[in-house]
């Protein structure tokens, strides 16, 4: 569940009006429920309780520092893809004895930083980045703890762009190649062997594709596991969140517990086809959850700045753009639009919800009906807590926006907005102009 809801006809977010936030802080603002964020990571570690696990957060889904803040002191371990990332956890408080360091193509200078801090595990994607590390190690008279990247090969029926355990995609290593890699692996001097990972997509609103993935893997990992001290296996993350009808899915105010869920397909029903298999395995079961942690946790404020009528067609011009939030630009993802102030306008139209960037992809939503809709209003873009403010950019040589954590009746500042001065901040002009 999630605690956005309307309350004397304006839109909440916990105790807090965002018609106040947004006059206070202008827009476009993220604003994050930190009782939500802390809601999803309890029923999640309530539905593995029976499994000696850890929630690793994807911190590439919002990098904040407060939230990361949050995630750490509630306990929570870290998946991250970067030295950045890494960097940005060390700031927050976070342990690096519980992050496990994955991605493609990790830098030289980023494995020896997560080598010094060391990291539970470095999760690998290829021989030859195993070898880097093995060198790398080795020059530091330290040990790598790894995992491999299991690619599973299973269709976990998302958008293309995002789905990463099919034979496809660029990542892991093929089931068949899976043991000679591990026999690699043993024989590199300064590596330790330490577990198994897979992670086969996001925004996967079933159970089967992780389920079968489990099945496919849990006789290569119990192979494994008599020959090596493997300790964990990773499911990955990639639960999927709701996105149409998002704001109903919140189950009114949040002191009440009405038991809700805010996942597409329940926690329950996740842990019902992944625990009973897990559990047989024995291991330490990581999970990297990133968009189902926060993506249901945070909303845009935008405000129209024009209404604008063409032929037939009507638009909403918002002051944010695609800048902001890209995804409905890049995936074209669907991302439920509100009016702050409730309006009971019996005349809904179609309208296409759009950016200030010069691009026709800049839109928010094409086609959508809408109460009607007039200059200044205040919207919120729901369900934009994860890969929202993390993808956002300077396009147009437009500021990164400003965010915002609530938690019960407070809410505070969290990244303030860019000013015009930090676009250019780093550029030097050229000396030999
Ligand atoms: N673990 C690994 C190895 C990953 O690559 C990812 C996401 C996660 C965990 C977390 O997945 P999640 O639980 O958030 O689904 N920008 C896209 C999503 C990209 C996901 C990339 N990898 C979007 O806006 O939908």
């Amino acid at each position: 569940m999630h605690f956005f809801y309307y309350l004397h006809g304006k839109l909440h977010c916990e105790d807090v009006d965002l018609v106040r936030v947004a006059e206070k802080f202008g827009t476009p603002t993220y604003v994050y429920s930190a009782g939500t964020i802390l809601d999803h990571l309890t029923r999640l570690n309530g539905a593995l309780a029976t499994l000696d696990h850890l929630i690793c957060y994807a911190v590439k889904a919002n990098s904040n520092r407060s939230i990361l803040k949050l995630l750490a002191d509630a306990g929570a371990g870290f998946d991250i893809v970067s030295g950045g990332e890494l960097f940005r956890v060390l700031a927050a408080g976070g342990d690096p004895a519980k992050c496990t360091f994955a991605g493609v193509g990790k830098s030289p200078e980023e494995i020896e930083y997560a080598l010094e801090l060391g990291v539970y595990s470095f999760n690998i994607e290829s021989e030859s980045e195993l070898e880097h590390i093995d060198r790398i190690a080795g020059a530091k008279n330290l040990r790598a703890p790894i995992a491999l990247r299991a690619n599973p090969d299973v269709d976990p029926h998302t958008h293309e762009y995002i789905s990463t355990g099919s034979r496809e995609n660029k990542f892991g290593v093929a089931l068949g190649q899976l043991p000679a890699a591990y026999e690699r692996a043993a024989e590199k001097r300064n590596i330790d062997i330490i577990g198994v990972q897979m992670h086969i997509g996001s925004q996967i609103t079933e159970a089967a594709p992780f389920a079968n993935a489990i099945k496919k893997l849990a006789p290569i990992v119990r192979e494994l596991k008599s020959k090596y001290p493997i300790k964990f296996f990773s499911i990955g993350g990639g639960m999927g969140i709701i996105y149409r009808r998002a704001l109903e899915s919140g189950l009114g105010k949040w002191w009440h517990d009405h038991g809700g869920e805010t996942s597409a397909f329940s926690i329950r029903d996740y842990a019902d086809a992944i625990v009973p298999p897990l559990r047989e395995l024995n291991l330490r079961i990581l999970v990297e959850p990133g968009r189902f942690l926060v993506g249901n946790a945070g909303v845009l404020l935008a405000r129209v700045s024009c209404i604008k009528k063409s032929g037939a067609k009507k638009f909403a011009i918002v002051d944010a753009g695609m800048n902001d939030l890209i995804r409905p630009a890049l995936y074209h993802s669907y991302h439920e639009i509100v009016p702050v102030k409730e309006t009971r306008s019996e005349r809904e139209s179609k309208i296409d919800i759009v950016g200030p960037v010069c691009e026709s992809g800049d839109f928010f939503a094409l086609d959508r009906e809408m109460p009607e809709l007039h200059e200044g209003d205040l919207l919120a873009i729901m369900s934009a807590g994860a890969y929202g403010f993390v993808m956002a950019s300077n396009y147009n040589s437009r500021r990164l926006p400003s965010e915002v954590l609530v938690r019960g009746d407070k809410f505070a500042l969290i990244r303030q907005r860019q000013t015009w001065e930090d676009l250019a901040s780093g550029e030097v002009e050229a000396s030999l102009l």
